[in-house]
């Protein structure tokens, strides 16, 4: 198929915006975006059938993201948020300078390591921040790359914690076994740099993880978690690029896709957003 053809299989209409996570995780960004901005359409897709992304190679998270984001754009979505650390740190700039241009370049793919690390310049007094997420983003060195080109005085420690996301997905989030491995890493972060007074949880799942990483996190240090950051950073955006924003639907709805079995994901989606949801299986191609 030539790029041409590629180009006009998208409408140009306007259409709902578009939020993308390897699983739930991505509904915490999802409940701030829709606080601070409930008149947008959205589209929710969690790839919870493939999930977790986070130790996936390269290639396979950026291909997984790819088809995802088509999806989304199938869909109708003028933008699209990658509402997952490891789909930003692995396939947004990918996707943004191969894939945009060739599907159509008038759409937009935005990440969430950007919005999150502009806020940590003001909260950090000690100039030593600690990054919790997944094997690939803290592999991929996004944070402490981008915190570089923001903050050069910024000391950045990253540590992966591989179990954490599974932990949420199956469920097992509230049980005594989490507090093992929740305590492990914020021990094995903290041993690494004892003068971090700010821990990033760069990964949209952790936020359901709080009660517990409270408990194991020192007082004193503060705990960023993204919702609020890639909510304003969206806000922002949108006033910045009017034209954008005249491609989002305005009827404060909210349709939500998984690739796995619907009345899984609605159960379990349900906790995240204290309502119950409809919820649509797709298969991603
Ligand atoms: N919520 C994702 C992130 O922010 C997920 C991770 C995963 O699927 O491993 O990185």
């Amino acid at each position: 198929m030539t790029s041409m053809q590629n180009i006009v299989q998208f409408s140009k209409e306007a259409g709902p915006i578009g939020i993308f996570d390897s699983g739930y995780g991505g509904l915490t960004i999802y409940n701030e975006i829709k606080r601070l901005l409930p008149q947008y359409d959205y589209i929710y897709l969690g790839d919870n059938a493939r999930t977790p992304y986070g130790t996936r190679s390269f290639n396979v998270v950026y291909e997984f993201t790819r088809q995802a984001v088509r999806h989304l754009f199938a869909q109708g979505c003028q933008l699209v948020i990658l509402a997952c650390n490891t789909a930003s740190a692995k396939a947004l700039r990918s996707i943004q300078q191969l894939d945009i241009p060739q599907l159509d370049p008038n759409r937009r793919v935005l990440g969430i390591i950007r919005p999150t690390v502009e806020s940590i310049g003001e909260l950090t007094k000690s100039r030593h921040v600690g990054v919790l997420a997944t094997e690939g983003t803290i592999k991929s060195l996004s944070y402490p790359l981008e915190i570089r080109k923001l903050f050069p005085d910024i000391e950045v420690t990253g540590e992966a914690c591989p179990i954490w996301v599974p932990l949420v997905e199956t469920n097992e989030f509230a049980s005594d076994g989490a507090d093992f491995f929740v305590k492990r890493h914020i021990d094995n972060l903290l041993a690494r740099d004892s003068k971090i007074d700010t821990i990033i949880l760069g990964c949209t799942h952790y936020p359901i993880l709080m009660d517990k990483i409270r408990k194991y996190v020192p007082e004193g240090v503060n705990v960023l978690t993204q919702g609020s950051a890639v909510a304003a950073s969206l806000k922002d955006y949108l006033h910045r690029h009017p034209e954008m924003d005249l491609l989002c639907t305005k009827g404060g709805t909210t349709r939500f896709f998984t690739t796995e079995a619907d009345g899984k994901f609605g159960n379990q989606a349900s906790l995240f957003l204290q309502q119950q949801i409809e919820v649509e299986t797709v298969t991603l191609v």
